[in-house]
């Protein structure tokens, strides 16, 4: 008999590996967000994630894995570019959207012939993900409609009575979701903006296009690329206006609009607005990645029934931020 000194998070990882081997559902961290995880392979236990999130069953998860040759395992007709973009950007906070095998069932790919796959870094999601030997189906961890969570303790929030296990990893480095990309014509389109940015796909993909719903609105009548992007997404409780322009425009409509119960969501505390609460969440594009989701849900803990955020700037990873705050905001954008 070989015996094993279980030490600190190894043991909670072998534990939640059990209970996903088992059928079941648990909640672990990830470089980008906290993810919530079941067998992919196993149409019970993705059922449950459906339920503890409260996810229409028509949005896709994406299907986690340790080991690039997992990949060929879960996907069919893998083009070239495939597999140099797992070179350069696996394990990392990058997913590819690829026509599926049998092995993945409908459950897991909302009903769709493809599946996204990503090849986390977050050496607890490897681990676990090693020890059940075999792709773990996971969304972010939120219930559905709000923020990501990028910590234990707000998975916790949104999850306790739901599922058996979190692992608490500590906060997420990137803070917001991964890179979603699909392929044609020779290229790739981003369907969801995250760490992994448009200039360095560019590096590697002859043509990248990115989606008009990641930073338009989709409408009704037409399906978008990604069933996530027609969904209420990254939403505090409160409403949230988001405020284009300079920071004396910014702090001159909210001195004319502020009323009681109004916050205000700034880059630092040199932009807030006198006699008005605030929430930071960063100056350089990484930083608000990192922040934007633990800001946003500590506006709802301080009970904000409006916030004015100011706008981000689109570049690099600062389109993610973007997108994410747009949704949070509704589309509710202002220029001043
Ligand atoms: O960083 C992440 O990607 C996190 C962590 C846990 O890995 N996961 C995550 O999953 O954000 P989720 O389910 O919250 O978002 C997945 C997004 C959705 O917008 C979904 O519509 C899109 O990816 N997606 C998944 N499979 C797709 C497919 N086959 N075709 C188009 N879009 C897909
Ligand atoms: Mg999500």
């Amino acid at each position: 008999m070989t015996t094993t000194v279980l030490k600190g998070i190894e043991m909670y990882i072998k534990l939640a590996a059990a209970e996903i081997i088992g059928g079941g559902v648990v909640a672990f961290p990830t470089e980008t967000v906290y993810g919530l995880g079941a067998n992919a392979y196993d149409e019970a236990a993705v059922a449950k994630i459906f339920e503890a999130k409260g996810r229409p069953a028509d949005n896709p998860l994406i299907v986690h894995i340790c080991d690039k040759s997992a990949l060929s395992e879960i996907c069919t007709d893998i083009p070239e570019l495939a597999y140099k973009l797992a070179d350069r950007f696996w394990p990392g906070p990058f997913t590819m959207v690829l026509p599926k095998s049998d092995k993945i069932p409908y459950i897991t790919s909302g009903g769709l012939d493809t599946v996204g796959v990503r090849m986390p870094s977050h050496p607890v999601a490897r681990q676990l993900i090693s020890l059940c030997e075999t792709p773990i189906a996971a969304p972010s961890a939120n219930l559905s409609g709000s923020p990501s969570p990028t910590s234990a303790r707000r998975v916790f929030e949104d999850m306790n009575g739901r599922i058996p296990y979190i692992i608490d990893g500590g906060e997420c480095e990137v803070g917001l979701e991964s890179t979603v990309v699909a392929f044609e014509d020779g290229g790739v389109r981003i369907l969801r903006p995250g760490g992994v940015t448009k200039e360095m796909l560019e590096q590697v993909a002859p043509r990248v296009i990115i989606d008009e719903g990641v930073t338009g609105r989709v409408s009704d009548d037409i399906r978008p690329a990604s069933p996530g992007m027609k969904y209420k997404h990254y939403a505090p409780k409160a409403e949230v206006i988001l405020v284009k322009g300079s920071v004396e425009g910014y702090r001159k409509y909210v001195e004319k609009n502020v009323s009681e119960g109004d916050f205000c969501l700034v880059f630092d505390a040199s932009d807030a607005v006198m006699g008005v609460p605030y929430v930071e969440y960063g100056h350089d594009p990484r930083t608000q990645a990192h922040m934007l989701f633990e800001a946003l849900r500590e506006l709802d803990g301080r009970g904000a029934h409006r916030v004015f955020a100011r706008c981000p700037d689109k570049n690099g990873i600062g389109l993610a931020v973007y997108n994410r705050i747009l949704r949070a905001a509704a589309f509710n954008i202002v220029e001043v």
